[in-house]
């Protein structure tokens, strides 16, 4: 791959990146990016990601950043946390939630059947840590003015993914976590944002069920293909730069205009035709999503 292009975007700034676990990982390409932009950064993860991911990797060609181990779920882990980052780098101009895991969607439980427990952890681990980690950073005064706190989305918090399951409520409350903060930290000119990214083939994305075929329904109904994780990072550095002072509070789709489509003319076709294939039909379980007086009309062409 030729070397990218750096800007300079992130000169003299000074950041946590929270949530690289190897190569595919979002997080990852934004700590190296932010890292080619010219910013000073620290990267966090648990503890186990240095033994089953790469983060020590990406420290190192990251200028030898600082790794910080925090269960972002954990009060005192955040704390400890921000402050080691306040120690290692100074004050923040920017933080960085990549961050999400959901107990239910790596056990397979149904949505119908959740284990309540595994619930409240995934809301702790994939929404209500921004708020801790935000909070955190106020109270040991470890931001700068103008600083800019970016989080990463999914689309299943507006709309209903199926399998993507408790994830969709944790993202839903992500949103507007970013939504409460958003007036709070205005007077210092704190912006705080989500990013919506595309289905990305990262260890968490992969983790929930026919993501494969998710992959492929959004890249094909966004007009501009699905986003990259590297396309996503080199989104948020715009973020993170002093490029995008005024944008605030906003959820940010970054899905080559998925979420704006209906659908597309090929794939309605392709509904059509397979509706008349009894075999398809059965095979894509359409029966198991459709109210008993619906009918599909099979094989027939008419209007
Ligand atoms: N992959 C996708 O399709 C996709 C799409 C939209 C948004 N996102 C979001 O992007 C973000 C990054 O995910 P990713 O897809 O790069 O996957 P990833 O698995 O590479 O990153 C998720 C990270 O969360 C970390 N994590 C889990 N529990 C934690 C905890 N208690 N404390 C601290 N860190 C913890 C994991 O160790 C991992 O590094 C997540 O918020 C995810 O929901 C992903």
């Amino acid at each position: 791959m030729p070397d990218r292009v750096s800007y300079g975007l992130l000169k003299g700034k000074k950041g946590i990146v929270f949530g690289p676990f190897d190569e595919s990982s979002i997080g990852w390409h934004i700590a190296l990016y932010a890292h080619q932009e010219g910013a000073q950064i620290a990267i966090s993860n648990i503890a186990a990601a240095l033994r089953f991911g790469k983060p020590a990797e990406l420290a190192k060609v990251c200028g030898d950043a600082p790794f910080i181990a925090c269960d972002a779920s954990i009060q005192d882990d955040v704390d400890n946390a921000i402050k080691e980052a306040k120690e290692k780098l100074g004050s923040l101009d920017f933080i960085v939630h990549s961050i999400g895991m959901s107990p239910n969607i790596r056990k397979q439980k149904p949505y119908e059947d959740l284990n309540y427990d595994w619930y409240v952890k995934t809301l702790e681990v994939s929404g209500i840590s921004l708020h801790r980690v935000i909070s955190s950073a106020l109270k040991q005064d470890a931001l700068n003015d103008g600083a800019s706190i970016v989080a990463l989305s999914y689309i299943a918090a507006q709309r209903n993914y199926w399998t993507y399951s408790d994830m969709g409520d944790a993202k839903a409350l992500l949103e507007s976590i970013v939504r409460s903060y958003g007036p709070r930290l205005s007077k210092r000119g704190i912006r705080v944002n989500t990013v919506s990214q595309s289905p990305t083939y990262t260890k968490a994305g992969s983790g929930i069920t026919d993501f494969d075929k998710m992959y492929e329904f959004s890249d094909l109904t966004a007009p501009l293909g699905n986003a990259t994780a590297e396309e996503c990072a080199e989104y948020v550095m715009t973020l993170l730069s002093d490029l995008t002072r005024k944008v605030t509070m906003q959820n940010l789709f970054h899905d080559g205009g998925y979420s704006s489509m209906g659908t597309t003319l090929p794939i309605i076709r392709l509904v059509h035709e397979a509706l008349k294939n009894e075999e398809l039909v059965k095979k894509a379980g359409f029966d198991e999503f459709l109210p008993p007086d619906r009918n599909l009309n099979m094989g027939s062409d008419s209007q």
